[in-house]
């Protein structure tokens, strides 16, 4: 789609993934019964009159519920915007994603692209045929972030906040702001069109970008594998023993508090640590970070959700 820019002539590139925000349920009351992942990109941005001025690239990429993310899309994904951040007419992108794991796909990318232009996630927590959709305002809100003059980095735009792509969680199952990032705080908000910064945008980098795209690229099979695990009460070192006997390369644990472990799935996990699994301990607490002590057994996870540890795992497990 291309449209002349009332702002600038330079392209927003708009990648669709599926979603709760291309989602489509049979009456507009049904906020939850709705099937994810219906309606293509092109028409969930032909729906919205103020995109009708931008100038626009807009490219479906998938088009799944996240639950199902998997690696396949993630690196076709990490591919398409590598090569649309590269060129000079591109000022920013857009994705559109579902709401369960996003903050998977924006860590990822962002670990893997370092961009120094702005990738920017949105999606809806009501489906594209609801009464009151959500997603054409996050849409809208999107791509002003990604016109932003100095955004760079991944970051998650939902319900009028800007997250950065480390903090950023899901954090509620219903609401239309679903999204937190913490003790860090939102990267700032968007009020009717303007960005309102609060702090800076995620560092950029192109060594990194490039060694971490060429080991995506260079995995033509399977993934380091590398599975969560969690401590509470009465947890057993079964699930450990069995992961480990079939060749599971890394174990992120989600601990309990400041990264304590229950004693059998401690000693469970020093002997898959003993059998040359990497074992990193984030917490299961949904705010703070575990805090290192001299006699720590497990490295933490430097303040990595469970879901990002393990991603920021596999990563380092790609040789
Ligand atoms: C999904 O994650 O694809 C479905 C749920 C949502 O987008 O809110």
């Amino acid at each position: 789609m291309q449209a002349k820019s009332h702002m600038s002539n330079k392209k927003i590139v708009i990648l669709g993934t599926g979603g709760t925000i291309a989602g489509s349920a049979t009456h507009a009351s049904d906020n939850i019964g709705y099937k994810a992942g219906q309606v293509s990109v092109s028409d969930l941005v032909r729906g919205v009159p103020a995109l009708a001025q931008e100038s626009l690239v807009v490219e479906q990429v998938s088009q799944l519920d996240s639950k199902d993310m998997d690696f396949s899309v993630w690196a076709q994904l990490a591919g398409r915007v590598a090569h649309f951040l590269a060129l000079d007419e591109v000022q920013g992108m857009v994705i559109t994603h579902g709401t369960d794991t996003l903050e998977e796909t924006a860590f990822f990318l962002q670990s893997v692209l370092h961009p120094e232009k702005p990738v920017v996630l949105t999606c809806a927590m009501r489906p594209a045929t609801s009464l009151a959709p959500d997603g054409p305002q996050n849409m809208v809100d999107a791509v002003a972030v990604a016109r932003y003059a100095g955004a760079r980095g991944v970051s998650v735009v939902c319900a009028g906040e800007i997250h950065g792509a480390r903090d950023v969680q899901k954090v509620h199952t219903y609401r239309l702001n679903a999204f937190d990032s913490g003790d860090a705080g939102p990267l700032g908000y968007i009020e009717n069109g303007q960005i309102r910064l609060l702090r800076d945008w995620l560092p950029a980098s192109v060594t990194a970008r490039d060694a971490s795209l060429a080991k995506v690229a260079g995995i033509h099979g399977e993934w380091p594998r590398v599975d969560i695990v969690m401590s509470y009460a009465g947890v057993s070192s079964a699930a450990v023993q069995l992961l480990v006997a079939d060749g599971v390369k890394g174990l992120v644990v989600a601990a309990t508090g400041n990264g304590t472990l229950h004693h059998a799935l401690e000693s469970s996990l020093q002997g898959a640590q003993a059998a040359g699994v990497r074992v990193v301990r984030a917490s299961r607490c949904p705010q703070g970070r575990v805090l290192a002590k001299a006699d720590d057994v497990f490295p933490d996870s430097r303040g990595l959700s469970p879901v990002k540890a393990r991603i920021a795992l596999m990563l380092e497990l790609m040789v």
